[in-house]
Protein backbone atom coordinates (compact mmCIF):
# COMPACT_ATOMS: atom_id res chain seq x y z
CA UNK A 1 0.00 0.00 0.00
CA UNK A 2 1.68 3.20 -1.21
CA UNK A 3 -1.23 5.05 -2.85
CA UNK A 4 -1.12 9.10 -3.68
CA UNK A 5 -3.28 11.23 -4.83
CA UNK A 6 -2.64 14.56 -5.88
CA UNK A 7 -5.13 17.68 -4.81
CA UNK A 8 -4.49 21.07 -7.08
CA UNK A 9 -6.09 24.02 -6.21
CA UNK A 10 -6.41 27.29 -8.69
CA UNK A 11 -4.13 29.67 -9.23
CA UNK A 12 -1.01 27.99 -6.38
CA UNK A 13 -0.34 24.66 -7.12
CA UNK A 14 -0.62 21.45 -5.95
CA UNK A 15 0.23 18.74 -3.44
CA UNK A 16 0.19 15.15 -2.77
CA UNK A 17 -1.50 13.32 -0.29
CA UNK A 18 0.40 10.03 -0.09
CA UNK A 19 -1.95 7.08 1.99
CA UNK A 20 1.03 5.23 3.36
CA UNK A 21 0.72 2.27 5.83
CA UNK A 22 3.88 3.96 7.93
CA UNK A 23 6.45 6.41 7.26
CA UNK A 24 9.12 4.67 5.76
CA UNK A 25 8.63 6.79 2.28
CA UNK A 26 8.36 10.00 4.13
CA UNK A 27 12.16 10.89 4.25
CA UNK A 28 12.18 10.16 0.26
CA UNK A 29 9.33 12.59 -0.52
CA UNK A 30 10.55 15.35 2.28
CA UNK A 31 13.98 15.10 0.15
CA UNK A 32 12.35 15.67 -3.36
CA UNK A 33 10.23 18.59 -2.23
CA UNK A 34 12.89 20.00 -0.14
CA UNK A 35 16.60 19.39 -1.47
CA UNK A 36 18.19 21.87 0.63
CA UNK A 37 16.46 21.70 3.86
CA UNK A 38 18.25 23.09 7.03
CA UNK A 39 15.65 23.01 9.91
CA UNK A 40 12.58 20.82 10.72
CA UNK A 41 10.67 21.68 13.34
CA UNK A 42 7.42 18.98 14.16
CA UNK A 43 4.62 20.44 16.18
CA UNK A 44 2.84 17.30 18.08
CA UNK A 45 0.72 17.19 21.06
CA UNK A 46 1.10 14.91 24.09
CA UNK A 47 -0.45 11.73 23.26
CA UNK A 48 0.87 11.84 19.78
CA UNK A 49 4.68 12.71 20.42
CA UNK A 50 4.93 9.77 23.02
CA UNK A 51 4.20 7.49 20.08
CA UNK A 52 5.20 8.30 17.08
CA UNK A 53 7.56 11.17 17.52
CA UNK A 54 10.49 9.11 17.59
CA UNK A 55 9.84 7.52 14.24
CA UNK A 56 9.17 10.38 12.26
CA UNK A 57 12.33 11.63 13.54
CA UNK A 58 14.35 8.60 12.41
CA UNK A 59 11.93 8.79 9.13
CA UNK A 60 13.32 12.70 9.19
CA UNK A 61 16.99 12.33 9.68
CA UNK A 62 18.94 12.17 6.28
CA UNK A 63 16.75 15.17 5.57
CA UNK A 64 18.29 17.61 7.35
CA UNK A 65 21.03 18.09 10.01
CA UNK A 66 18.19 20.13 13.27
CA UNK A 67 14.94 18.58 13.46
CA UNK A 68 13.68 19.90 16.74
CA UNK A 69 9.70 19.37 18.17
CA UNK A 70 7.64 21.89 19.77
CA UNK A 71 4.79 19.48 22.13
CA UNK A 72 1.59 20.84 23.18
CA UNK A 73 -0.79 19.50 25.74
CA UNK A 74 -3.36 17.49 23.53
CA UNK A 75 -7.16 18.07 23.50
CA UNK A 76 -9.19 20.70 21.64
CA UNK A 77 -9.15 23.49 24.49
CA UNK A 78 -5.41 24.02 23.92
CA UNK A 79 -6.22 24.90 19.98
CA UNK A 80 -5.10 28.91 21.42
CA UNK A 81 -3.23 31.84 20.59
CA UNK A 82 -1.28 30.87 23.88
CA UNK A 83 -0.28 27.69 22.06
CA UNK A 84 0.51 29.55 19.01
CA UNK A 85 2.40 32.58 20.71
CA UNK A 86 4.83 29.25 22.76
CA UNK A 87 5.90 27.58 19.53
CA UNK A 88 6.71 31.20 18.19
CA UNK A 89 9.07 31.16 20.94
CA UNK A 90 10.51 27.57 19.99
CA UNK A 91 11.12 29.06 16.18
CA UNK A 92 12.77 32.08 17.70
CA UNK A 93 15.12 30.72 20.17
CA UNK A 94 16.06 28.23 17.53
CA UNK A 95 16.38 30.90 14.43
CA UNK A 96 14.18 29.45 12.00
CA UNK A 97 13.53 31.30 9.03
CA UNK A 98 11.05 30.98 5.97
CA UNK A 99 13.22 28.78 4.48
CA UNK A 100 12.53 25.98 7.43
CA UNK A 101 10.24 23.46 7.76
CA UNK A 102 7.15 23.24 10.15
CA UNK A 103 5.37 19.70 10.34
CA UNK A 104 2.44 18.65 12.04
CA UNK A 105 2.34 15.52 13.35
CA UNK A 106 -1.38 14.62 14.81
CA UNK A 107 -4.78 14.83 14.47
CA UNK A 108 -6.73 17.71 13.48
CA UNK A 109 -6.32 19.62 16.42
CA UNK A 110 -2.57 19.53 15.62
CA UNK A 111 -2.87 20.07 12.50
CA UNK A 112 -4.88 23.50 12.66
CA UNK A 113 -2.34 24.81 14.72
CA UNK A 114 0.69 23.51 12.87
CA UNK A 115 -0.34 25.10 9.75
CA UNK A 116 -1.69 28.15 11.55
CA UNK A 117 1.75 28.87 12.88
CA UNK A 118 3.43 28.09 9.39
CA UNK A 119 0.99 30.54 7.81
CA UNK A 120 2.12 33.35 9.96
CA UNK A 121 5.38 32.91 11.17
CA UNK A 122 7.77 35.00 8.99
CA UNK A 123 4.69 35.60 6.64
CA UNK A 124 4.68 31.75 5.75
CA UNK A 125 6.74 28.85 6.07
CA UNK A 126 6.81 25.84 3.97
CA UNK A 127 4.25 23.22 5.94
CA UNK A 128 3.67 19.30 5.63
CA UNK A 129 1.03 17.29 7.39
CA UNK A 130 1.33 14.14 9.01
CA UNK A 131 -2.79 13.23 9.88
CA UNK A 132 -2.26 10.39 12.75
CA UNK A 133 -6.59 10.44 13.45
CA UNK A 134 -9.28 9.10 11.01
CA UNK A 135 -10.49 12.57 11.10
CA UNK A 136 -7.76 14.20 9.93
CA UNK A 137 -6.45 11.73 7.58
CA UNK A 138 -9.63 11.38 6.06
CA UNK A 139 -10.79 15.32 5.91
CA UNK A 140 -9.02 18.22 7.94
CA UNK A 141 -5.59 17.34 6.76
CA UNK A 142 -6.75 18.17 2.98
CA UNK A 143 -8.08 22.09 2.04
CA UNK A 144 -5.69 24.25 3.58
CA UNK A 145 -7.96 25.48 6.77
CA UNK A 146 -5.58 26.28 9.40
CA UNK A 147 -6.46 28.31 13.36
CA UNK A 148 -7.29 28.36 16.62
CA UNK A 149 -10.52 28.74 18.55
CA UNK A 150 -10.67 32.20 20.69
CA UNK A 151 -13.11 32.91 23.21
CA UNK A 152 -16.50 31.18 22.96
CA UNK A 153 -15.48 31.31 18.94
CA UNK A 154 -14.59 28.17 17.59
CA UNK A 155 -12.08 28.37 14.59
CA UNK A 156 -12.45 32.54 14.21
CA UNK A 157 -8.58 32.72 13.96
CA UNK A 158 -7.20 31.31 10.96
CA UNK A 159 -6.12 31.45 7.33
CA UNK A 160 -6.33 29.50 4.34
CA UNK A 161 -2.94 28.00 3.72
CA UNK A 162 -1.84 24.72 1.68
CA UNK A 163 0.15 22.52 2.92
CA UNK A 164 3.07 20.90 0.79
CA UNK A 165 2.51 17.64 0.93
CA UNK A 166 0.11 15.13 3.50
CA UNK A 167 1.52 12.01 4.56
CA UNK A 168 -0.95 9.54 6.12
CA UNK A 169 0.54 6.40 8.07
CA UNK A 170 -2.64 4.52 8.54
CA UNK A 171 -0.69 2.29 10.73
CA UNK A 172 -0.48 5.05 13.26
CA UNK A 173 -4.54 4.54 13.48
CA UNK A 174 -3.97 1.36 15.60
CA UNK A 175 -3.43 3.49 18.81
CA UNK A 176 -6.38 5.99 18.23
CA UNK A 177 -8.85 5.51 20.85
CA UNK A 178 -12.42 3.94 19.87
CA UNK A 179 -13.88 7.11 20.41
CA UNK A 180 -12.06 9.36 18.10
CA UNK A 181 -12.14 6.88 15.40
CA UNK A 182 -15.94 7.02 15.42
CA UNK A 183 -15.24 10.89 15.42
CA UNK A 184 -12.96 10.56 11.88
CA UNK A 185 -16.40 8.27 10.41
CA UNK A 186 -18.83 11.45 11.21
CA UNK A 187 -16.62 13.26 8.18
CA UNK A 188 -16.39 9.99 6.41
CA UNK A 189 -20.16 9.40 6.59
CA UNK A 190 -20.26 12.99 5.66
CA UNK A 191 -18.30 12.92 2.65
CA UNK A 192 -20.40 9.66 1.02
CA UNK A 193 -24.04 11.87 1.79
CA UNK A 194 -22.99 14.90 0.27
CA UNK A 195 -21.18 13.78 -2.80
CA UNK A 196 -21.64 9.86 -3.18
CA UNK A 197 -24.54 7.45 -2.65
CA UNK A 198 -22.67 4.37 -3.63
CA UNK A 199 -19.95 5.11 -1.25
CA UNK A 200 -21.75 6.37 1.46
CA UNK A 201 -23.73 2.64 1.03
CA UNK A 202 -20.79 0.73 0.84
CA UNK A 203 -19.66 2.11 4.22
CA UNK A 204 -22.99 1.61 5.80
CA UNK A 205 -22.78 -2.32 4.29
CA UNK A 206 -19.04 -2.51 5.17
CA UNK A 207 -19.60 -1.33 8.52
CA UNK A 208 -17.98 -3.84 10.71
CA UNK A 209 -14.82 -4.29 8.57
CA UNK A 210 -14.01 -0.53 8.78
CA UNK A 211 -14.99 -0.43 12.67
CA UNK A 212 -12.32 -3.20 12.61
CA UNK A 213 -9.87 -0.87 11.01
CA UNK A 214 -9.09 -3.64 8.20
CA UNK A 215 -6.16 -1.66 7.04
CA UNK A 216 -6.82 -2.21 3.34
CA UNK A 217 -10.37 -1.27 3.77
CA UNK A 218 -9.59 1.54 5.69
CA UNK A 219 -6.92 2.78 2.86
CA UNK A 220 -9.93 2.45 0.03
CA UNK A 221 -12.21 4.51 2.39
CA UNK A 222 -9.24 7.42 3.39
CA UNK A 223 -8.69 7.44 -0.81
CA UNK A 224 -12.49 7.99 -1.03
CA UNK A 225 -12.88 10.55 1.17
CA UNK A 226 -9.90 12.67 0.29
CA UNK A 227 -11.24 12.62 -2.86
CA UNK A 228 -14.37 13.71 -2.27
CA UNK A 229 -12.76 16.91 -0.38
CA UNK A 230 -10.63 17.21 -3.13
CA UNK A 231 -13.64 17.62 -5.48
CA UNK A 232 -14.57 20.47 -4.00
CA UNK A 233 -10.98 22.23 -2.50
CA UNK A 234 -9.88 22.10 -6.12
CA UNK A 235 -13.07 24.12 -7.46
CA UNK A 236 -13.22 26.40 -4.56
CA UNK A 237 -10.06 26.70 -2.51
CA UNK A 238 -11.27 29.56 -0.62
CA UNK A 239 -14.59 28.64 0.14
CA UNK A 240 -16.77 31.25 -1.99
CA UNK A 241 -19.10 28.77 -2.97
CA UNK A 242 -18.91 25.02 -3.13
CA UNK A 243 -16.48 24.44 -1.28
CA UNK A 244 -19.51 25.03 2.22
CA UNK A 245 -21.37 22.00 0.91
CA UNK A 246 -18.32 20.39 3.27
CA UNK A 247 -19.89 22.08 6.03
CA UNK A 248 -23.12 19.90 5.80
CA UNK A 249 -23.69 19.11 9.22
CA UNK A 250 -21.63 21.65 10.79
CA UNK A 251 -23.54 25.18 11.52
CA UNK A 252 -25.76 22.87 14.57
CA UNK A 253 -22.34 20.75 14.91
CA UNK A 254 -20.51 23.91 15.65
CA UNK A 255 -23.09 25.47 18.24
CA UNK A 256 -23.32 22.15 19.91
CA UNK A 257 -19.46 21.91 20.37
CA UNK A 258 -19.44 24.96 22.07
CA UNK A 259 -22.56 24.98 24.02
CA UNK A 260 -21.43 21.25 25.70
CA UNK A 261 -17.81 23.26 26.06
CA UNK A 262 -16.44 20.15 23.79
CA UNK A 263 -17.61 17.49 26.12
CA UNK A 264 -18.39 15.73 22.95
CA UNK A 265 -15.61 16.09 19.88
CA UNK A 266 -15.91 17.75 16.86
CA UNK A 267 -17.33 14.29 14.75
CA UNK A 268 -20.01 13.87 17.45
CA UNK A 269 -21.14 17.11 16.97
CA UNK A 270 -21.14 16.85 13.20
CA UNK A 271 -22.98 13.54 13.44
CA UNK A 272 -25.67 15.29 15.44
CA UNK A 273 -25.71 18.33 13.21
CA UNK A 274 -26.23 16.09 9.97
CA UNK A 275 -28.81 14.43 11.52
CA UNK A 276 -30.91 18.30 12.85
CA UNK A 277 -29.73 19.06 9.04
CA UNK A 278 -31.21 16.08 7.44
CA UNK A 279 -34.07 16.86 9.61
CA UNK A 280 -34.78 20.42 7.92
CA UNK A 281 -34.04 18.63 4.46
CA UNK A 282 -36.64 15.98 5.49
CA UNK A 283 -39.53 18.95 6.57
CA UNK A 284 -38.69 20.34 3.74
CA UNK A 285 -39.99 17.46 2.05
CA UNK A 286 -36.58 17.30 0.19
CA UNK A 287 -35.41 13.49 1.74
CA UNK A 288 -38.09 11.27 2.46
CA UNK A 289 -38.85 10.05 5.65
CA UNK A 290 -37.04 6.69 4.78
CA UNK A 291 -34.51 8.40 3.49
CA UNK A 292 -34.10 10.98 6.74
CA UNK A 293 -34.12 7.86 9.44
CA UNK A 294 -31.57 5.83 7.36
CA UNK A 295 -29.07 8.86 7.67
CA UNK A 296 -30.23 9.27 11.53
CA UNK A 297 -29.88 5.52 12.30
CA UNK A 298 -26.60 4.73 10.25
CA UNK A 299 -24.42 6.96 12.86
CA UNK A 300 -25.10 4.26 15.30
CA UNK A 301 -22.98 1.36 14.57
CA UNK A 302 -20.51 3.67 13.70
CA UNK A 303 -20.15 4.66 17.27
CA UNK A 304 -21.93 8.06 17.19
CA UNK A 305 -24.26 9.77 19.00
CA UNK A 306 -27.54 11.15 17.22
CA UNK A 307 -29.63 12.51 20.01
CA UNK A 308 -29.27 14.40 23.45
CA UNK A 309 -30.56 14.04 26.68
CA UNK A 310 -32.81 17.83 27.77
CA UNK A 311 -30.32 21.08 27.05
CA UNK A 312 -31.19 24.47 26.49
CA UNK A 313 -31.82 25.09 22.69
CA UNK A 314 -32.41 28.56 22.65
CA UNK A 315 -28.87 28.92 23.61
CA UNK A 316 -27.31 26.49 20.93
CA UNK A 317 -29.77 28.66 18.65
CA UNK A 318 -28.23 31.81 19.39
CA UNK A 319 -24.80 30.22 18.92
CA UNK A 320 -25.79 29.78 15.47
CA UNK A 321 -26.07 33.81 14.59
CA UNK A 322 -22.48 34.32 15.42
CA UNK A 323 -21.36 31.07 14.00
CA UNK A 324 -18.42 32.68 11.29
CA UNK A 325 -20.60 30.85 8.54
CA UNK A 326 -23.05 33.99 8.98
CA UNK A 327 -22.59 36.67 6.16
CA UNK A 328 -24.55 39.73 4.98
CA UNK A 329 -26.60 37.74 2.72
CA UNK A 330 -27.81 35.42 5.42
CA UNK A 331 -27.34 32.14 6.99
CA UNK A 332 -25.91 29.40 4.57
CA UNK A 333 -27.12 26.35 4.97
CA UNK A 334 -26.63 22.94 3.75
CA UNK A 335 -29.19 20.26 2.72
CA UNK A 336 -29.34 17.20 1.59
CA UNK A 337 -31.46 16.86 -1.88
CA UNK A 338 -31.19 12.95 -1.61
CA UNK A 339 -28.18 10.39 -0.22
CA UNK A 340 -25.41 11.53 -2.00
CA UNK A 341 -26.14 14.97 -3.52
CA UNK A 342 -26.13 18.28 -1.31
CA UNK A 343 -27.77 22.16 -1.36
CA UNK A 344 -26.23 25.34 -0.62
CA UNK A 345 -29.34 27.15 0.57
CA UNK A 346 -29.40 30.64 2.50
CA UNK A 347 -33.42 30.93 3.37
CA UNK A 348 -32.82 28.24 6.31
CA UNK A 349 -35.31 30.22 8.77
CA UNK A 350 -34.67 30.00 12.46
CA UNK A 351 -37.57 28.61 13.84
CA UNK A 352 -36.50 25.11 11.53
CA UNK A 353 -33.18 25.45 12.84
CA UNK A 354 -34.75 25.45 16.06
CA UNK A 355 -37.06 22.92 15.48
CA UNK A 356 -34.10 20.51 13.98
CA UNK A 357 -32.23 21.55 17.06
CA UNK A 358 -34.83 20.57 19.36
CA UNK A 359 -34.95 17.18 17.73
CA UNK A 360 -31.98 15.80 18.49
CA UNK A 361 -33.39 16.07 21.95
CA UNK A 362 -34.19 12.16 23.38
CA UNK A 363 -38.05 11.63 24.68
CA UNK A 364 -38.12 9.47 27.42
CA UNK A 365 -41.54 7.58 27.95
N1 LIG B 1 -8.97 22.30 8.94
C1 LIG B 1 -10.04 21.64 8.59
O1 LIG B 1 -10.47 21.64 7.43
C2 LIG B 1 -10.79 20.86 9.63
C3 LIG B 1 -11.79 19.94 9.24
C4 LIG B 1 -12.39 19.17 10.24
C5 LIG B 1 -12.02 19.33 11.55
N2 LIG B 1 -11.06 20.24 11.88
C6 LIG B 1 -10.63 20.39 13.26
O2 LIG B 1 -10.05 19.17 13.68
C7 LIG B 1 -10.18 19.06 15.10
C8 LIG B 1 -10.62 17.68 15.46
O3 LIG B 1 -9.65 16.77 15.00
P1 LIG B 1 -9.39 15.41 15.79
O4 LIG B 1 -10.68 14.74 16.04
O5 LIG B 1 -8.33 14.68 15.07
O6 LIG B 1 -8.90 15.95 17.21
P2 LIG B 1 -7.50 15.86 17.99
O7 LIG B 1 -6.40 16.39 17.18
O8 LIG B 1 -7.75 16.48 19.32
O9 LIG B 1 -7.30 14.30 18.16
C9 LIG B 1 -8.19 13.58 18.95
C10 LIG B 1 -7.44 12.85 20.09
O10 LIG B 1 -6.76 11.73 19.55
C11 LIG B 1 -5.38 11.77 19.89
N3 LIG B 1 -4.69 11.12 18.79
C12 LIG B 1 -4.54 11.58 17.51
N4 LIG B 1 -3.95 10.65 16.76
C13 LIG B 1 -3.71 9.57 17.57
C14 LIG B 1 -3.16 8.28 17.36
N5 LIG B 1 -2.76 7.88 16.15
N6 LIG B 1 -3.07 7.44 18.42
C15 LIG B 1 -3.52 7.83 19.66
N7 LIG B 1 -4.08 9.01 19.91
C16 LIG B 1 -4.18 9.88 18.86
C17 LIG B 1 -5.08 13.22 20.11
O11 LIG B 1 -3.97 13.38 20.95
C18 LIG B 1 -6.38 13.69 20.77
O12 LIG B 1 -6.36 13.36 22.14
C19 LIG B 1 -11.15 20.14 15.53
O13 LIG B 1 -10.45 21.19 16.15
C20 LIG B 1 -11.76 20.62 14.22
O14 LIG B 1 -12.15 21.98 14.25
C21 LIG B 1 -10.44 20.99 10.95
ZN1 LIG C 1 -15.48 19.03 10.50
Amino acid sequence: MDDFLTVSYKNSGSYKVVINKDYSGLGQEIKELFPNLRRICIVSDSNVAGLYLSDVKSALSSCCETVIEYVFEAGEANKTLETVHACYEVLLANDFNRRDLIIGLGGGVTGDVAAFIASTYMRGCAFVNLPTSLLAMADSSVGGKCGVDYKQYKNIIGSIYMPRLVYAATRTLASLPEREFSSGMAEVLKAGLIKDAGFYEWMIGDFSTIMDRDPVVTAEMLIKSVSIKQFFVTKDPFEQNERMILNFGHTIGHALEKYFNFKYSHGECVALGSVAAAYISYKRSMLTDEEFYEIRDMFVPFGLPISLDAFDVDAVCSNIVHDKKNTDTGLKFILLKKIGKAVIVNDVSEDEIREATKSLIVEWD
